[in-house]
């Protein structure tokens, strides 16, 4: 049975930052409370015209340099979001045609913020049954356009952002683990976008009632939070057959830093043991973990051989985690040439477009 191994990484995030003291000038809040309640100094904001798959396609492009592939060797990519560009088509597909990924099914995963452990555990199981051999898995977020910035219980949290990883099937022992995925839809009102869906069409109403914006039980979500993390971390190092001792990296959902602490404090792991950089970023929902492991992986945190747990929960409710061993930069005796993929692919979708407008015009779609 083939293994999953994590062969590339990358990430994007806007370059413009929000910081506290910028929240101070809108809303009534301080740098003190904000800092003190979840640890976040500052978060990426997109700008009007940087979508979801704009984000996701620079992460993309960083992982497949690292895996050393080229856009035509994926056989699939998921992209977990909870701001997707639209009810559909998937913004999986808007990634698979920027980056001319010619070969790969695509679509989108909803699970909020465990989203991204989910798709990875979806990516590891095709990889594992022998299906497929090139996954491409991304968490890609604009939710400051969901966030409602007149709410400071909501509008404090959350940043914008990308991260995307590479799994590759090889035969060598390693890669994911294990992983555990939960659910507890009875939770579903916690944390919501409650408009824009069938059940609340986008109407005058909905967006006078601010019903498109992120609506959360603060209160409620940090209790589920602090309950389920350490369980989720316990029973995923229990699939894997390895013990706490063994691993030397748990990378959470950066939602909460006091959250992260509770997990430390169920689990008997120094704070030192998780990797943390949510006081940069916000809570970028899908993206943080993925962010996360590459910033961990550039700075040498992670290293070849080292095992590691990914945990996170969501709206939904939704909770995981799924254990790994680090892979690193595999020796490839390939030259890519990441420019060129890049022309090939918007040459490509330009005469794709035009192509489907010619044989509308040869088929008389266009006609009336
Ligand atoms: O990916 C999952 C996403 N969601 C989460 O992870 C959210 C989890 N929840 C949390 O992180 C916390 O609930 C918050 C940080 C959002 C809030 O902390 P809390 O301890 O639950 O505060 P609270 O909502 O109970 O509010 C406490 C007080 C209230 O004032 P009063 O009623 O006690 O006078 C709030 O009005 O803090 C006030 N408050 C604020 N004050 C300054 C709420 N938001 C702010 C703010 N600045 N931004």
């Amino acid at each position: 049975m083939p293994f999953a191994h994590i062969t590339g990484w990358g990430m994007a995030v806007p370059e413009q930052v929000l910081t506290n003291f910028d929240l101070e000038k809108i809303i009534e809040t301080s740098d003190n409370w904000i800092v003190e309640m979840t640890g976040i100094k500052e978060r990426r904001i997109a700008e009007k015209d940087q979508t979801t798959s704009m984000l996701a396609v620079e992460a993309a492009w960083n992982a497949l340099s690292v895996a050393k592939l080229k856009p035509a060797d994926i056989d699939l990519i998921i992209c977990a979001t909870s701001t997707p560009e639209y009810l559909f088509p998937a913004t999986a597909c808007l990634i698979q045609d920027r980056l001319g990924a010619t070969k790969a099914g695509a679509f989108d995963l909803s699970a909020a913020c465990s989203g991204f452990i989910y798709a990875m555990n979806m990516a590891a199981q095709a990889i594992r049954s022998g299906s497929l051999n090139n996954v491409l898995v991304i968490g890609a977020e604009t939710l400051s356009q969901f966030v409602d910035w007149s709410d400071r219980n909501t509008c404090i949290l959350f940043g914008d952002g990308a991260g995307a990883i590479v799994l590759q099937s090889s035969e060598i022992p390693g890669g994911v683990i294990s992983a555990v995925m939960h659910s507890d839809g009875s939770g579903a009102d916690l944390l919501t976008v409650p408009a824009g869906g069938s059940k609340n069409p986008a109407s005058e109403e909905t967006i006078r009632a601010g019903m498109h914006y992120i609506h959360m039980d603060g209160r409620e979500v940090f209790r589920f939070a602090t309950r389920v993390m350490a369980q989720a971390t316990r029973e995923a190092i229990l699939s894997a057959g390895i013990l706490m001792e063994d691993v030397k990296w748990i990378i959470p959902h950066q939602a909460n830093l006091r959250i992260i602490e509770a997990a430390a404090r169920g689990l008997k792991v120094p704070l030192e043991r998780f990797v943390v950089n949510l006081e940069r970023y916000g809570n970028t929902s899908t993206a943080s973990i993925p962010i996360a492991i590459c910033e961990a992986a550039s700075d040498g945190r992670l290293q070849k051989g080292d095992k590691f747990v990914l945990v996170g929960f969501g709206a939904g409710l939704t909770w995981g985690a799924l254990t790994a061993q680090w892979t690193g930069v595999l020796e490839a005796d390939h030259v890519i040439r990441p420019t060129y993929y890049r022309f090939i692919a918007r040459t490509r979708s330009f005469l794709r477009r035009l192509w489907l407008r010619i044989e509308g015009i040869i088929w008389g779609r266009n006609t009336g």
